[in-house]
This record gives structure tokens, sequence and C-alpha cells, in this order.
């Protein structure tokens, strides 16, 4: 009898994503406010401005959206300065890294990222059946020279998160102009800059720049992290015409929906929310480092809108001890750091709750 299902299907990592807090009220019988603390989303809520317009388009749900997102495109074009020709904008992130996996990635190939770097590449390169190398980090940082050796000519993609998720560090621009220089011609490199907006480092690289200049680039950036539309589902990627036609050739048909592509929009022009934010997360961020100093735990300093903890032991009874205490934080046992936890910078309200039940449940 054939086999149905595609071996190395069944040998996908699979992602588990946080719990909808409504169904672990349900399953913990807790009542009342909740500190969701684990997905990275904004505390905030969605721009005012993507409400307001989302709102008053809901009317025409009933039309199916632009398939080529003209309008968005045409206006992140303008935010980035980069022809909106260079452009694809996918269901979130995650959609185009799938898109990019199939477009691209031929079984047996050998695709190349950092361990402990966000697990949709992983899930990707397992689903295409490629070869999966995942270089260890340096200091908590992407080990480029490392990743250099490992090249062979069945290298494919090379992933970058940056800043990284879970870890939250960042490589600079010297270092990836080195790394560019080096790298054989014949390999897309990807620069997943999800939380782009949020970084600080003045040397922060500028990937766009590599596209201009004709490179096999292709940068991911999101409307879920700073403009607060994780739910409605939207990211872009930059890259030269032909990347981008080939991702369009491969994706779904009206896979970013019209609230997701007007919300976007309007999100953009957004400033007054885009600076609450970062305020916001800027003083989480000294609020929550300040408390682990004074309880004496080990904190990665973050370009994002998390912070990533190691406890030193496992994370399974803190973690459950917070769940009860109406806190949820995301372990990373799926990223290979069994004693490490990953909590995104809430409301001033959260962030308190959350460092005082983990004062509780810390030292027990
Ligand atoms: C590095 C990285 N890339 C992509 C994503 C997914 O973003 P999206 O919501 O746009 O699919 C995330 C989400 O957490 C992320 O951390």
């Amino acid at each position: 009898m054939k086999k149905l299902i595609r071996d190395n299907v069944l040998r996908i990592e699979q992602y588990e994503p946080g719990m909808p807090v409504e169904v672990l009220k349900r399953e913990l019988a807790i009542e009342g406010e909740f500190s969701n603390l684990a997905s990275n989303e904004n505390p905030l809520g969605p721009s005012p401005l993507a409400i307001n317009a989302i709102k008053k388009s809901l009317e025409n749900g009933n039309l199916y959206p632009d398939n080529r997102c003209y309008y968005l495109k045409e206006k992140i074009a303008e935010h980035l300065g980069v022809p909106s020709k260079n452009l694809g904008v996918g269901n979130g992130t995650t959609e185009l890294i799938y898109l990019i996996g199939v477009a691209f990635l031929n079984p047996g190939e050998t695709f190349i990222m950092s361990e402990s770097s966000f697990i949709m590449a992983k899930i990707i390169a397992q689903i295409m059946d490629n070869k999966l190398i995942e270089v260890p980090l340096k200091e908590y940082r992407h080990d480029l020279n490392n990743i250099l050796r490992k090249i062979t000519s069945d290298t494919k993609i090379v992933y970058f998160d940056n800043p990284m998720n879970p870890i939250g560090t960042v490589v600079a621009q010297q270092e990836f102009s080195m790394f560019m220089e080096k790298i054989p011609e014949d390999i897309i490199v990807v620069f997943d800059e999800a939380y782009y907006e949020y970084v600080n480092s003045k040397n922060f690289p500028n990937t766009l720049r590599f596209i201009e200049e004709g490179r096999n680039v292709i940068v991911l950036r999101t409307f879920s992290k700073m403009y607060g539309l994780a739910g409605f589902r939207v990211g872009y990627c930059a890259a030269k015409e032909e990347f981008i036609d080939a991702i369009n050739r491969v994706s779904p048909p009206f896979s970013v929906n019209r609230f997701a592509q007007i919300g976007a929009v309007a999100a953009l022009k957004d400033k007054t929310f885009i600076e609450r934010t970062k305020e916001m997360n800027e003083s989480g961020k000294k609020y929550l480092y300040e408390n682990f100093e004074k309880m004496s735990v080990f904190y990665i300093p973050s370009e994002t809108n998390f912070v990533t903890i190691d406890v030193k032991k496992g994370t399974k009874r803190i973690f459950e001890e917070l769940q009860r205490k109406s806190v949820i934080v995301r372990p990373l046992t799926m990223y290979g750091k069994p004693t490490f936890l990953r909590v995104t910078v809430g409301t001033p309200e959260q962030n308190r709750r959350f460092i005082e039940a983990f004062k509780q449940v810390y030292k027990d």
C-alpha cells in the first residue's frame, strides 16, 4: 500500500501558539483579567486610525479584496522609499515565509538558520523537505562567521530574524555588510524584521539597500507588532521584482483580506499611536530590567517588545503557577531553551502584575 502522507510532513515540528485567554480561563476556571504576555502583541490594541478605517469599510465586506494590494503597496512604497514593484503583501509575515518556501526551495536543498530563531522558518524548511542546518548562537546573537562556514553549493536560503525572536538581540550593519560580501551570489538571504519598529540600536542594518544593490535578499516586516494588527493578519516583503513575481505566483488569491489592507494603510499614518507604543514599550522594558536586576534574574537586553529571561531551572512550574495567577508568558522549550521564559512588555499594569506574580513563584 502506498504511503499517503509525505514522510517529511510527519517529521514537521508543530508550532505551538499561545492558548487564547478565553480557553485558558475556561480550563483553569479563573475569572477576571489576565495579563497575556505570551505572544508579543501590542498591549494598546490596534492603531485607532486603523480601527476607524476598518469600521467605515465593514459594509463592503461582501466584496472581494484587491488581490494585489495595490493601494497598500503604494503606501508602503512611500513609507519605505522603495518602488512598489519591489513589494509583496501576505496574510502576515508567516504566510510570506510559507510562500518563500514554496516558491524557492527544492527538496534536498539546504536551509540555514540560527538555533532558537523564529520557529516558522524551521517549519517551512521541513515542509519543503530541505536539509535544515541550525547554527548555535554566539553570546545570544547570530554567529555570522559560523553560518558562512556552513554554506555549501546546496544552500538555497539563509534566514535571519533580526531582531531575533525569542532572544531579542540584533546583529549590526557592519557585520551584515561583511557577511553579504562573502556570501555566494546564488543564495537567498531572508531578513525577517518583524520587530524592526522597536529597534533602538543606531547600527541596525539597512537591508533594503541590499535590494537596491540587486542582491538576492528578501526583507520581511509586519503590521502585527508595532501597528497592533496581529488579528487582522498583514505583513509585507521587499525584494527584487523577479522574486516578488515568484512569491505572487504561489500565493493563494485574496489571502490579504479587505480589512487588513484598509487597516494597514491607516496604521502606517498613525504616528501618535506608534509614539505611544514605543514610549510604553521602552518604559516597560526599563521597569522589567530593574526588577529582574533586583531579583538577580538573568535577562537578555532586548531590541523588541519582549524580554527573555533564564530562570536556571525547568520553567514548567513557574509557567503554570504564573498562569494560576492570571499571567501568561512563553516558555522556550520548543526553542531548545528549557530554562528560559519570554515575557512580552505589556501595559504598566500588566507588567506590574507579572512582576508581583513572578516574585512570588520564582523563589519557591
Ligand atoms: C521573527 C518573527 N517573524 C514573523 C512573525 C509573524 O508575524 P505575522 O504576525 O506577521 O505572521 C513573528 C511573530 O511573532 C516573529 O516573531
